[in-house]
């Protein structure tokens, strides 16, 4: 059985969720704090998808994946999937369905009526899930534009078109912006053309 839980109200699953999150993305634990302390029920949101079972008369309640939802603030009634995630030993198994169908409920419940995402390796994923593509767009709370592996947004004017906008729906947070600002500072080479992979953009209208 699957219990659904945010992380703001349950945060005695803190450290199990950074380090779900940091399995799959590495970042540090610091970073991935001041993300999830954002986490509120006006969004940005993280929402946990717990399996609970009952052996030997205790009940087990483990951490199988997680998703988070903010808001978009160019768009109206629209808001940002990201942090799509399940634990690898349960994957292939219906459960990344079950996680996208909550976090889309809940976003329907909410007053929103269309998801976007972003991905450079899952379109199909979220292709089966009925999303469909779109133009990238601009971005959130969780997200900011400067920088992860996959941005384009780094002083390289040859860029106006319209896709300097590449957090890929995991990992981007105010830290990164942080960092980036320090590595500007302190010579990280921001000014250095750094290669690029355009995420694919996708979008479904909740009904
Ligand atoms: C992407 C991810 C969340 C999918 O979760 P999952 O539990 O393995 O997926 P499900 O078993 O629920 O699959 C649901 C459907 O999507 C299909 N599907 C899943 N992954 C797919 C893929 N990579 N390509 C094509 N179809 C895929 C399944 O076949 C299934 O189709 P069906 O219902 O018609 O049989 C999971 O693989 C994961 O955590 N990956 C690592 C993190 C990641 O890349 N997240 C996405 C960031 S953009």
């Amino acid at each position: 059985m699957f219990i659904f839980k945010t992380i703001h109200n349950n945060k005695e699953y803190n450290d199990e969720l950074i380090e779900l999150l940091n399995s799959q993305w590495p970042r540090s634990f610091y970073s991935r704090q001041i993300s999830i302390d954002k986490s509120n029920e006006n969004l940005p949101y993280y929402l946990m998808m717990i399996m609970t079972a009952t052996a030997d008369h205790q009940s087990i309640n483990e951490l199988v994946g997680c998703a988070s939802i903010s808001k978009i603030n160019s768009i109206e009634n629209a808001l940002l999937i990201e942090n799509v995630l399940i634990k690898k030993q349960y994957r292939g198994k219906g459960y990344g369905r079950l996680i996208m169908n909550k976090i889309e409920n809940i976003s329907k419940e909410k007053g929103f009526k269309v998801g976007y995402l972003s991905t450079n390796d899952q379109k199909d994923f979220y292709k089966t899930l009925g999303y469909i593509d779109c133009e990238p767009i601009s971005t959130s709370s969780f997200v900011q534009t400067t920088n992860n592996n996959n941005n384009n947004n780094n002083n390289n004017n040859n860029n106006n078109n319209n896709n300097n906008n590449n957090n890929n729906n995991n990992n981007n947070d105010d830290h990164q912006d942080k960092t980036s600002n320090l590595l500007k500072i302190f010579g990280g080479g921001s000014l250095k053309k750094r290669e690029t992979i355009e995420p694919f953009w996708l979008k479904k209208e909740f009904f």
